[in-house]
């Protein structure tokens, strides 16, 4: 459905969202996060040596849907797990989101926000207020619209933004003088190189204010052989994902990659603690990207995610550092997922 955009641009300081309108009962705000940048983004990445992409640029329309697919491979744990411990232990999260405005970072689905909204409302703690954020305008805006639809009670709000910005809330009354939780779920923190994920969550920290509640997905390190197969699956849905990219950068930017001489590679580097996905070159080759020659050696990579794994005291160190403390925190019997919940200190 076609929604009503005004402009409101990011900058160094928190952006305070500008109404861009309302589609089925979801209140829309757009940032414009991506359109102004893509293009000079992309170009600076293909001309730097190493090669390598934010993952950020994976999630147009396709991509967020092919994440979604991944999500539902056998081998990828980590959405399962991580749902079975929102369901097991949702009477207790319950309890530290009272009355509050829930604000989903990088939220895609709106999935698992689902199985936190039955926990409150069983709990009898219903939410008043959820804020969907994330960077895949369309994919955020249907999802709302289905969440609004299956909540009514719920006020529902989608902003189209970066979260690697510093943001604040609309001044709605929605959401004014409600206390916030972030929800940053999926493990999405591991994208972020850590000073990255540092910085990330102390904007995080100033949204929610001193005392604000962080209830994040974590995925923890393990076997080399579990997490290669999570993030290289049999059906070869990660490598669409990945190689989807390219077709963006065609479609969107009118160049001519050959998609058929690129393959998808993922490795578990275990000395640093995460997973890096790369496109590969299979030949040396040049493509035009608009009017851009770029070119591509034999066995050239492109990377296009990291994922980091941390143990659950890595973790806690890390957030820390943006002041947040880790308060609760609940693993799965394998322990291959952590869900915390960490309160940002006052300054
Ligand atoms: C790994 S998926 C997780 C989706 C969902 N929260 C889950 O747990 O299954 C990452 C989500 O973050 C969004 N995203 C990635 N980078 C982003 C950015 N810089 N700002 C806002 N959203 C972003 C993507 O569009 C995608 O929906």
């Amino acid at each position: 459905m076609p929604v009503m955009l005004d402009s409101a641009l990011p900058s160094d300081q928190p952006s305070p969202a500008t109404q861009s309108g309302e589609v089925g009962g979801v209140q829309v705000f757009d940032l414009h996060p991506v359109e102004e940048d893509f293009r000079e983004t992309i170009l600076t990445c293909l001309q730097q040596q190493p090669k390598a992409v934010p993952a950020k640029c994976l999630y147009d329309k396709r991509g967020a849907e092919l994440f979604v697919k991944i999500t539902q491979q056998p081998e990828y744990y980590p959405t399962r797990t991580e749902l079975k411990i929102l369901a097991e232990h949702g009477a207790e999260i319950a309890t530290h989101l009272a009355d509050g405005v829930l604000v989903e970072y990088g939220s895609g689905s709106s999935k698992k926000i689902g199985t936190l909204l039955d926990a409150v409302t069983k709990a009898q703690r219903p939410l008043p207020a959820y804020v969907g954020l994330d960077i895949s305008q369309q994919h955020l805006v249907e999802s709302c619209e289905a969440l609004a639809s299956q909540y009514p009670g719920l006020a529902t709000v989608a902003i189209c933004a970066d979260y690697t910005q510093p943001l604040s809330l609309p001044e709605i009354s929605a959401l004014r003088g409600k206390s916030k939780t972030a929800f940053f779920p999926g493990s999405t923190i591991g994208n972020l190189q850590p000073d990255e994920a540092v910085a990330f969550l102390d904007n995080v920290a100033q949204l929610v204010g001193p005392g604000g509640g962080l209830l994040i997905g974590v995925d923890l390190q393990k076997e080399k052989a579990i997490l290669e197969a999570a993030y290289d699956d049999a059906a070869g849905v990660s490598a669409d994902f990945a190689l989807n990219l390219l077709h963006r950068i065609n479609g969107e930017l009118g160049a001519n990659l050959d998609l058929e001489q690129f393959r998808y590679r993922a490795f578990y580097n275990e000395a640093v603690g995460r997973i890096e996905m790369y496109i590969e070159s299979l030949v040396e080759q040049s493509a035009s990207v608009g009017d851009v020659m770029i070119s591509f050696e034999a066995g050239e990579r492109l990377l296009t995610e990291h994922s980091y794994k941390y143990s659950p005291d890595g973790f806690a160190a890390l957030a820390d550092r943006a002041g947040f403390e880790m308060t609760s925190s609940w693993v799965d019997a394998e322990q291959l997922f952590l869900v915390a919940y960490l309160v940002a200190r006052g300054q």
